[in-house]
């Protein structure tokens, strides 16, 4: 077993000569990605890589004004909706400033949600497309896609049937995204072992990883 890892990380590490991956983990409010960013970060790290984890809204100053504005009532009108598209394109923004500077490293990026968030919660697409321009795609998008009642059952202290009907449409939206942007949808209602398996046979080919374990 020892000596399977020991040949499994260098043969990962013969193939890390190339480069730096931006992934991004997206999916709806309770969708369970904050543990699997966890776990795959746990597992490339593992492998040999080197690894960096970043959430959107970030901890800049205008993350810390999105946290503080989601949490006010009004933060469901549509006016407050705009307010938020533009912060979150504006935090995106001092993220993207951030990954530039890494893109020459050897580096795989794991970001809990990116500009795809601001697609599927606020609106009109169009215009948050346009507000988004500058942003950097992610090379690799992995959609947690869950059904919507066990992830409000998750979400606390909301009122859970406007979060439910609002995360209806949330998820209506990342599935048509999936289709049009090729996002690799993972099945997420099964324990997180199993997610955790599934994110890795989806991602493995993608970075020449061979891994026994996960077939
Ligand atoms: P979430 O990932 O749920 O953070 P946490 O696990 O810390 O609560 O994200 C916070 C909320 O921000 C979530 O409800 C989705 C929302 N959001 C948008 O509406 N638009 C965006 O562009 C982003 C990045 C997040």
């Amino acid at each position: 077993m020892l000596l399977e890892m020991h040949i499994l990380k260098v043969y990962n590490r013969g193939k890390l000569n190339r480069k730096f991956m931006y992934i991004c983990m997206e999916g709806i409010d309770g969708a369970g990605k904050s543990t699997q960013i966890q776990l795959l970060q746990k597992w490339l790290q593992g492998l040999g890589y080197s690894v960096e984890k970043v959430v959107e809204p970030s901890s800049s100053a205008v993350g810390v004004l999105i946290r503080k504005m989601l949490k006010d009532p009004r933060s469901t009108s549509s006016d407050y909706q705009k307010v938020l598209g533009l912060l979150f394109a504006a935090d995106r923004m001092l993220l993207m400033e951030k990954i530039g500077q890494e893109e020459t490293e050897d580096k795989i990026i794991i970001s809990d949600r990116c500009f795809y968030s601001s697609i599927a919660y606020q609106s009109p697409s169009s215009w948050i497309k346009e507000i988004n321009r500058f942003v950097r795609k992610p090379d690799l998008v992995l959609l947690l896609d869950i059904d919507v009642d066990r992830a409000v059952s998750r979400c606390q202290g909301q009122d859970q049937f406007e979060k439910k009907s609002f995360l209806k449409k949330v998820q209506k939206k990342y599935l048509s995204l999936a289709d049009e942007e090729d996002f690799m949808v993972i099945n997420a209602n099964s324990g997180v072992n199993l997610v955790h398996k599934h994110i890795k046979k989806v991602i493995a080919p993608h970075l020449g990883i061979c891994d026994t374990s996960i077939r």
